[in-house]
């Protein structure tokens, strides 16, 4: 699978990377089904499957249940050099199903010392502020990505950004910061504008919920009944969104193996379309 250079780093991630909400976290989600959360055995399945297909890059977060502590364990019984991008700023509370956000200097300082704890490593490669759509707020009140940005100076981040929710936040996300994580998808662009800023600034993009979190498949699914159509939902939606030269990588949801197979392969086929 073909890489891209983060830059301003020297990070390069998979043009397609494995989100693992599902290797977390089962409840207040948005999947159009109801899953059970991967044992460590198909866990693992699962981490040996994407490294094989190429990818190296795993995007989690604290919010993800304990998707960290567990990727911290499982990545040591993998043979295979990831890069791991995670988060800072939600915090979700699994007994009550409900999310509570921090952006103090003191909190974010805090919650990276733990995300070093429990994914087991002396520096993080990436980290974004998760944001809880007040993003312009975030950054100019909190100071949050300048936070970061000091950790980084520190030598405990390699690469700074932020998951954002609206244009305007995107772009000063990415003034501040090397990495925007931005939704777009066959059914939502609304923040094309971020991918356009980034790509005239010498910026990055990842893309979240690439798949509507699972809702593009469906739709065509119900409406054709056909396996084909949903692969060529992926592919399209691979098609929208690596069209846009900002983009270094897709961050997909998946604990299907055959879904990281056929993913990959598409990824693969739809980025040399464009790139
Ligand atoms: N605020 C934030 O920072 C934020 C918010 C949302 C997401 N994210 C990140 O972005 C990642 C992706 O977002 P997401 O998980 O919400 O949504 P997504 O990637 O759009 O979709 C994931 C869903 O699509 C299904 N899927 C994947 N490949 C498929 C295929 N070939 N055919 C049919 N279904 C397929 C998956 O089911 P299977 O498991 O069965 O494959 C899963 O339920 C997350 O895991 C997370 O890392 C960040």
């Amino acid at each position: 699978m073909q890489k891209v250079k983060i830059k301003n780093t020297d990070i390069e991630v998979s043009i397609l990377g494995l989100g693992t909400v599902k290797l977390g976290r089962n409840t207040a989600v948005k999947y159009p089904s109801a899953f059970e959360i991967p044992d460590d055995k198909a866990a693992l399945t699962i981490l040996n499957t994407t490294a094989e297909c190429g990818i190296n890059l795993l995007d989690t977060a604290p919010a993800y249940g304990n998707s960290e502590t567990r990727l911290g364990e499982l990545i040591k019984r993998t043979s295979h050099e990831w890069i791991i991008s995670t988060k800072v700023g939600e915090i979700f509370d699994a007994t009550t199903g409900e999310s509570t956000y921090n952006f103090n200097p003191e909190y974010i300082q805090s919650s990276i010392e733990n995300s070093l704890r429990q994914l087991q490593r002396d520096y993080l490669d990436i980290v974004l502020i998760h944001s809880d759509g007040n993003d312009e707020n975030i950054i100019t009140n909190y100071g949050a990505l300048e936070t970061l940005n000091q950790l980084k100076q520190k030598g405990l981040i390699r690469a700074t950004g932020m998951s954002t929710k609206t244009v305007d936040g995107g772009i000063l996300a990415a003034q501040q910061s090397d990495i925007v994580m931005v939704t777009h998808n066959l059914h939502y662009q609304g923040e094309t504008g971020v991918m356009d800023y980034a790509q005239q600034n010498n910026k990055n993009i990842f893309i979240k919920k690439a798949l509507a979190s699972g809702h593009s498949t469906l739709t065509k699914e119900s409406t054709h009944s056909s396996t084909d159509t949903t692969e060529d939902t992926v592919q399209q939606s691979f098609n929208c969104i690596y069209q846009h030269h900002s983009v270094s990588s897709i961050v997909l949801g998946s604990i299907t193996p055959a879904h990281i197979k056929s993913n990959s392969e598409k990824a693969i086929k739809s980025f040399s379309l464009y790139r």
